[in-house]
């Protein structure tokens, strides 16, 4: 075995024998000249019993079919070898990837970024928000009953899924003092940008305060209809003092800044509008999950080669564009001193818009080679991404 792929998969066994910290491993693909006994293979730890126990679904390609080893019978390394080419290792602080070329090399990347581990064994998540919490009720996600509306559980999930990553994220930049804690006196300020009927902007307040972290939220939306419906909310809930809505346009917001800007679907290029404030005003994290995006694919006309087998196709070109939209962004936080990370914050199957951009201010310097690539990327597309005309960005 190459030495590079020997110490790739060590690295790999180490990080799964730390069972307290492993969050799932996932195999997939096939090696060169190997033949593998499943499409797809998941691991994860399960408490079964008060014993940490791996849970392992195999999938054949039509059927998933799930067996329990206790972790001390675990034999990581006769599953490394199995003859995957793409291995998975993702634990509560990042992610280890190794990728198994044709020519038997390991690729391997190592990626930071907090994950929380789920050690339930029947895979229900518990939930975050209560369906009866008097909060749900009035903003309508819930009826009166306290049960959730069908027409409104998509949106219950993408709230509930992004304070799943919310808290983590928060909590371990607040750890690193990378935000300060929160005080009484001095709470953490947070921005809904784009909030519309402001679901997710009340979800992380009561949230918040329901594990007291002092915070206070300001929702922004550009309809005075939804600042005058969410106010009257806020006020029944009687947590006006600590929430608030401003009828602004974001990119014209009288809020000069916050710790931490959040986004779900904020239109288009308001996505950009809110990246831009955001870490203009120094927001120390950025969750963002940008909706439908137009500014790219109305300037994707000067397409390089090859990349045309892919543009002539318009299904394929709009989500080129929005690939490369969202791309664009998270390259651009990286340039100004973001550590940045690109990831689904729910399934497919509840909303399209399901990728997030997860960003926390380190100021750590990017490398000169990001800096070309990006320029590369401008230059060879004939492209000028709407967030870069509204950073100040010295490449
Ligand atoms: C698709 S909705 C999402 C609302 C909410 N975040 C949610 O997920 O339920 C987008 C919201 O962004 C608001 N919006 C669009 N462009 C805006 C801008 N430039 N400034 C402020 N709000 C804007 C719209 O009014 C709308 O309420």
């Amino acid at each position: 075995m190459a030495t590079e792929l020997e110490a790739a998969f060590n690295s790999a066994a180490q990080l799964i024998s730390d069972t307290s910290k492993l969050v799932r491993i996932v195999l997939s693909g096939r090696r060169r000249n190997m033949t593998v006994p499943f499409e797809r293979i998941d691991i994860r730890p399960v408490l079964i019993k008060g014993a940490i126990t791996l849970q392992i679904a195999q999938n054949d390609g039509r059927v998933t079919t799930t067996k329990n080893i206790e972790a001390k019978d675990f034999d990581s390394s006769s599953y490394l070898e199995m003859g995957y080419a793409n291995i998975l290792v993702e634990h509560t602080s990042g992610a280890l990837t190794i990728r198994i070329t044709k020519k038997g090399e390991a690729q391997v990347h190592e990626e930071k970024g907090v994950r929380e581990q789920n050690l339930e064994h029947d895979r229900k998540k518990s939930r975050l928000l209560d369906a009866s919490d008097p909060f749900l009720i009035e903003v309508g996600i819930s009826d009166s009953q306290g049960r959730v509306k069908p027409t409104k559980a998509d949106k219950y999930l993408q709230v509930e899924e992004f304070l799943r990553l919310l808290v983590p994220t928060l909590n371990a930049a607040i750890e690193a003092k990378q935000i300060a804690k929160p005080t009484a006196d001095k709470p953490l300020v947070i921005a809904d940008l784009g909030c519309g009927s402001a679901y997710l902007t009340f979800a992380v307040h009561q949230y918040l305060k329901s594990i007291d972290m002092p915070v206070h939220v300001i929702g922004i939306d550009i309809r005075p209809e939804s600042l005058k419906r969410n106010n009257e909310i806020a006020k029944k809930l009687k947590i006006e003092k600590s929430i608030e809505f401003r009828a602004e346009a974001i990119d014209q917001t009288s809020l000069t800044s916050c710790d931490v800007a959040i986004a779900l679907h904020a239109c288009d290029t308001a996505t950009d509008d809110a990246i831009a404030w955001a870490v203009t005003g120094g927001a120390k994290l950025l969750l963002i999950a940008p909706c439908c995006q137009h500014d790219l694919q109305t300037q994707m006309s000067q397409v390089p080669e090859p990349w045309n087998i892919l543009t002539k196709h318009g299904l394929m070109k709009e989500r080129l564009g929005d690939l490369m939209t969202d791309a664009l962004r998270a390259q651009i936080l990286k340039l100004l001193g973001y550590r940045t990370e690109v990831i689904e914050f729910i399934g497919g199957e509840h909303t399209p818009r399901n990728i997030m951009i997860r960003a926390v201010l380190t100021n750590a310097k990017a490398d000169s080679k990001d800096a070309e690539t990006y320029k590369k990327m401008l230059s060879d597309w004939q492209i000028d991404p709407a967030l870069a005309s509204r950073v100040n960005l010295i490449i």
